[in-house]
């Protein structure tokens, strides 16, 4: 045989035995990856037990909440009654999030299901948060009586659902509940279904991500975060994982090349208008003041929403873009007429397929001290 054909055909071996043993470990990583996403979006077996065990259940409860990039930026101290969340610095983005408001917003997500899962373990959650140089959170429990609310019901089906959505309206009624669950001093909201308000707030959405896709570092960051297979999320027990958003997934080697290929500004810019021309309704969270206390109470805002969403057979997923990128958000502000506050996150919500779950990392991982 020719050395050349020798070698061609050597490759293709290769490249079908290399393919082939990817596929076969990539399975079994996806079933691991599955069993593994059931154990931990799941309820607590028992609702009592010792003060130990039960702030260890409430902590569970808060790492099941939406926070950005999945980075899980929160580390937990527990006390006796009492639970304190702080910021996990090392788990910044600075450049989505250059002043950490998504941060904090994602610590008033957890916050926020402590509060519904205290219920259940009949234990009410008094919240404080100190505005100190730690901007920490505090939350002291004293005993009631045990209440399973539906929005405690709902944690762990709840969702970031990334994909494309069935179209279908949201009745009146229901629209009414989400707007309430999601009301709080110093927060407003506005909420809307029609298709003339939808599409200029889709325009506004493609300029910011336009903007996204120009910005050599925006992607340098997101990519820090992409898993692209099983085996990776699972390694890594947060970040994006391309299987939970609908995307194909790929060994490491490969998914760069991959997302390179793929993830084009065009290609992001069609997505983000299907799966906003797809979604009955668009709701943005608005904050009276631009600080972290006011961030903390957005996100326990939007997380009481997602719940409720959730309660009620909807889905969801962000669509910050218009206020993450500086020169969109002005302008998205005008839009809105809110003058010189800051709308804190952009939701989409609608009927659609459930998807897989993200990772979350281990207890010990986030319970400090
Ligand atoms: C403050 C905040 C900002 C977020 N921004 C975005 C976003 O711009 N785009 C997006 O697709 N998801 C966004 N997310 C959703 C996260 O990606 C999602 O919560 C995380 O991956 C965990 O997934 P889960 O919510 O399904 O558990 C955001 C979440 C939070 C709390």
């Amino acid at each position: 045989m020719k050395r050349r054909k020798f070698i061609t055909i050597a490759g293709i071996g290769f490249v079908a035995a290399g393919g082939a043993t990817y596929f076969i470990n990539n399975n079994y990583q996806m079933s691991k990856y599955e069993n593994q996403a059931a154990t931990i979006w799941s309820h607590s077996t028992k609702f009592s037990g010792s003060d130990n065990e039960v702030m260890k259940d409430l902590v569970r409860y808060a790492t099941l909440a939406a926070n950005s990039h999945n980075t899980q930026p929160w580390l937990f101290k527990i006390g006796r009654r009492s639970i304190i969340i702080s910021p996990d610095l090392s788990r910044r983005c600075p450049v989505v999030d250059p002043d950490d408001h998504h941060l904090y917003a994602s610590l008033g997500c957890a916050t926020e299901n402590i509060v519904h899962a205290a219920k259940a373990f009949g234990l009410k959650a008094n919240v404080s948060v100190q505005n100190n140089s730690n901007n920490v959170i505090e939350i002291n429990f004293e005993p009631i009586s045990i209440e399973k609310t539906k929005l405690f019901q709902a944690i762990p089906k709840r969702q970031c659902t990334k994909v494309t959505y069935n179209g279908k309206k949201v009745a009146a009624e229901e629209l009414k509940k989400l707007e309430m669950s999601a009301q709080d001093e110093g927060i407003s909201t506005q909420l809307f279904t029609d298709k003339k308000n939808m599409e200029t707030i889709l325009n506004y959405v493609v300029e910011g991500n336009t903007a996204q896709m120009r910005d050599e570092a925006f992607i340098k960051e997101l990519k820090e975060w992409i898993r692209f297979n099983a085996s990776s999320a699972l390694k890594h027990g947060d970040g994006l994982f391309s299987a939970t958003s609908g995307n194909p997934t790929a060994p490491n080697w490969l998914g760069d090349l991959i997302f390179n290929m793929a993830f084009t500004e065009e290609a992001e810019n069609d997505k983000y208008m299907e799966q906003i021309r797809s979604s009955a309704g668009v709701i943005a969270f608005i904050s009276e003041q631009d600080n972290v206390e006011h961030w903390i109470k957005a996100g326990r805002s939007y997380q009481r929403f997602a719940l409720q969403a959730t309660a009620l057979g909807l889905k969801h997923a962000f669509i910050n873009q218009p206020v993450e990128v500086p020169q969109v958000s002005a302008q998205f502000a005008d839009y809105l007429n809110i003058g010189d506050r800051r709308t804190d996150l952009l939701v989409r919500f609608g009927y659609g397929p459930e998807m897989l779950k993200t990772m979350r990392r281990p207890l010990d991982q986030v319970i400090v001290g």
